[in-house]
């Protein structure tokens, strides 16, 4: 068996802020069933059978070795990337195309240039034809939740990274989706800004309860900001240990169960890429039956 469930911690009960218990969620269930993909002219599928479900705002944090189909489960969920097996449904409703239930952040920003800080967060709004005063009303409070209300007007190359990935988070969060989509969002950041990102996205999510489902290769993010860690195997991409964090939010980095946990998923990945690049040593992936020998074409993967 693959998939070991680990309750660490377990003994601790989960704290949820008085917002959490107040507001009961009920918006943004995202269920994957069976997710299966695999790319033309590769054999390995990227994706084999992933199963998961994550909670109306419940912070579901994907990590991996580089090339196992994080980004590919991110778009499938997105609707930007056909599944060849398998259904995913937000709320009951199929995923198979973008919608406004859901939103997705990256790595780079993707805001526009010649717009300030408001205007592209505002710029969905606009065209999904929003009378002007509800758009103003919703701009001010995303402005606000992401702490940039004092540099609004300003252009984006005038804004530091920090700064941009929170007007894409704002962009993001504007659009009141369901799901928050994020792929490795504060990859391209310094140290320090990552950990106050850190700080204002919990603070964000406890406000919000948005459900996240967030990619990250940093363990540290994932065990600070994570409600639940889905460590995957690679070639083909599948679920190879879930891990829950019933640690209160906020959390600080130092902690003692923060470092425990740390280690304990950091190991997880290295015994993965490790299993990996034995396998590419002497033998890659074989498919486990006929029907999955779709080509003789072998996917190279993306390495470690
Ligand atoms: N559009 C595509 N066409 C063909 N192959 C693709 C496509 N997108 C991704 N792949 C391949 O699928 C595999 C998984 O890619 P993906 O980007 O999902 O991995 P990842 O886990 O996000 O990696 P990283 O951590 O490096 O971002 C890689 O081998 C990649 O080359
Ligand atoms: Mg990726």
């Amino acid at each position: 068996m693959f998939l070991h469930r680990m309750n660490v911690l377990a003994a601790q009960p989960r704290i949820r802020t008085p917002l959490h218990i107040a507001q009961r969620v009920t918006r943004g269930r995202l269920v994957m069933e069976g997710v299966g993909k695999t790319f033309p002219g590769t054999a390995v599928p990227v994706l084999k059978d992933i199963t998961l479900t994550c909670e109306p705002g419940e912070f579901v944090v994907v990590v991996g070795p580089s090339g196992s189909g994080k980004s590919t489960l991110l778009n499938i969920a997105a609707g930007m990337t056909n599944m060849d097996s398998g259904t995913v449904t937000l709320d009951g409703k199929s995923t198979d195309t973008p919608g406004p239930d859901r939103a997705m952040v990256f790595q780079d920003h993707g805001l526009f240039p010649w717009l300030t800080a408001e205007q592209n967060i505002g710029f969905g709004l606009n065209m999904a034809g929003m009378a002007k005063s509800e758009r103003l009303d919703r701009v001010e409070a995303a402005l606000k939740m992401v702490h940039l209300t004092h540099t609004r007007t300003k252009l984006i190359h005038e804004l530091s990274g920090g700064m941009r990935q929170r007007v894409a988070i704002a962009r993001a969060l504007v659009m009141d989706p369901a799901v928050l989509l994020m792929d490795e969002p504060f990859a391209a950041l310094d140290a320090q800004t990552r950990t106050l990102l850190h700080e204002q996205l919990q603070e964000l999510w406890c406000q919000s309860h948005k459900t996240i489902l967030f990619v990250t290769h940093s363990v540290g993010e994932a065990v600070r900001l994570a409600d639940r860690i889905i460590v995957l195997h690679a070639h083909p991409g599948r679920i190879r240990r879930v891990v829950d964090v019933n640690l209160p939010h906020p959390r600080q980095f130092d902690s003692y169960d923060i470092s425990t946990l740390v280690t304990l998923v950091r190991k997880e990945i290295e015994d993965e890429v490790n299993r990996v690049n034995r396998e590419m040593a002497n033998d890659y992936w074989k498919p486990e039956d006929q029907s999955d020998q779709k080509s003789d074409v072998r996917g190279e993967g993306d390495g470690i």
